[in-house]
């Protein structure tokens, strides 16, 4: 080893040491066994082409593979979110588990997790994402983690049933294999996303469905092949666009953009703003028309759209006007108020219609953690339940407590 690579080793070390400490302090690792598979698996060696301290920075993602206009196809995830993800998994010794979406770096950690009794499958869509994984495991001393080349909306078989599966790309849907590879008991960790918001969900098995045990906020990298989620998207103008999944939903560009040229209307709820991932979720269920507006940040700062949509913000549209959400400072209460930002001859209606649910979420709603969500697999019913979304294998319903 030449004094540059002994200098490497330990600049790594220090970095990892630092990275464990962090993710302690900001409630990412709060178990003894993730902390060690943290502390103990080299994270640089599955970053080669980083700097050091890219690949040991909490929030960051490596880029591994982009497609032909520079969007990530394949990255190395986020400490922050894998510590996270880990910890919602509840891995012990001796378990099966199947990651989907490889990288390399994630499945060392759970081949930590599981130990020399355990197995660890992980699967990717991508030729070349899989054959840097197995280069990176085997250079790591991870030859024993087993690598699959494949579409996983048809589950990897092979090695089923899994006591876990942990999903690392966003997933509009749950294909039936994933439901059926797990065991009884078993636990899928997947980042799902619900009306256009991604949320790494800790399903457990509940009788032929899933039921959540925790949910947090969380990006990916979109699920490609068969399961790719099929969403439409209005670009209004440079910077300002809206999409949705929901068939039922009007997107007239045209339509939209004059909406937008007519001057804001700004209403208040008089409601509490806060908990913002509850909120959102409740939003998106409920608005008869529901869609993401989405502003960059040039936009945002022109004063044209507000703040909250920077990163998407749930949206009601019609024809020829669209709703949105908005917050200021309550100076008596302290903390924020929710408001309405409205465009469009129907401003004032759907503002209406917006109002009503911020102000039924503050009433009844307003605590962290209060939603259980199901995944109830199966065709479509005649009358969708209140609370859900229709997805391809089943439908998403969330309860309220
Ligand atoms: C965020 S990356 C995975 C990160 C990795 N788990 C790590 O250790 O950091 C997401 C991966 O999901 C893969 N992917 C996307 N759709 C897939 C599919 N249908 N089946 C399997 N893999 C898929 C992509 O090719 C990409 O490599």
């Amino acid at each position: 080893m030449t004094a540059t690579d002994n200098s490497t080793v330990r600049d790594a070390d220090a970095l990892r040491a630092d990275m464990v400490r962090a993710l302690h302090d900001q409630d990412a690792i709060t178990s003894e066994p993730v902390a060690a598979a943290f502390a103990v698996v080299p994270r640089h060696r599955f970053a080669p082409e980083a700097p050091l301290d890219l690949a040991y920075d909490l929030h960051s993602t490596v880029p591994v593979k982009k497609d032909e206009n520079g969007l990530n196809l394949s990255v190395m995830s986020a400490a922050h979110l894998q510590a996270v993800m880990l910890e919602q998994a509840d891995i012990k010794p001796g378990m099966k588990v199947l990651e989907i979406g490889s990288g390399g770096y994630n499945a060392a950690l759970i081949q930590e997790l599981v130990g020399n009794d355990g197995v660890v499958t992980t699967v990717d869509i991508d030729r070349d994402v899989v054959d840097r994984a197995r280069r990176c495991l085997d250079d790591a001393g991870y030859g024993q983690v087993k690598t699959v080349l494949a579409d996983a909306e048809a589950g990897v078989p092979d090695d089923a049933p899994y006591d876990r599966i942990i999903v690392t790309a966003a997933a509009w849907d749950i294909p039936p294999s994933w439901i059926k590879e797990l065991t009884g008991n078993g636990r899928l960790v997947v980042p799902l996303t619900v009306r256009g918001t991604t949320r790494s969900i800790a399903f457990d098995r509940d009788g032929e469905g899933l039921i959540s045990r925790s949910y947090r906020l969380a990006r990916f990298v979109p699920m490609q092949g068969e399961g790719a989620a099929k969403e439409r998207k209005a670009l209004l103008r440079d910077g300002v666009v809206v999409q949705t999944d929901d068939e039922r939903v009007p997107l007239n560009t045209k339509a939209l953009n004059q909406a937008l040229d007519t001057p804001r209307r700004e209403f208040w709820s008089g409601a509490a703003y806060d908990l913002p991932d509850e909120l959102e979720l409740y939003l998106t269920l409920h608005l008869s028309s529901a869609a993401r507006l989405h502003a960059s940040k040039e936009i945002v700062d022109s004063g044209f759209v507000e703040t909250s949509a920077l990163l998407g913000v749930p949206a009601l549209v019609s024809e020829d006007s669209i709703a949105y959400r908005t917050r200021r400072e309550n100076e008596d209460t302290g903390g924020f108020e929710s408001g309405v930002v409205a465009h469009g001859p129907q401003a004032e209606a759907l503002a209406d219609e917006y109002l009503k649910l911020l102000r039924r979420w503050a009433e009844n709603h307003r605590c962290r953690g209060a939603a259980t969500i199901r995944f109830l697999p199966g065709p479509a019913p005649s009358t969708l339940p209140e609370n859900s979304v229709l997805k391809r294998h089943g439908i998403v319903a969330v309860s309220w407590h």
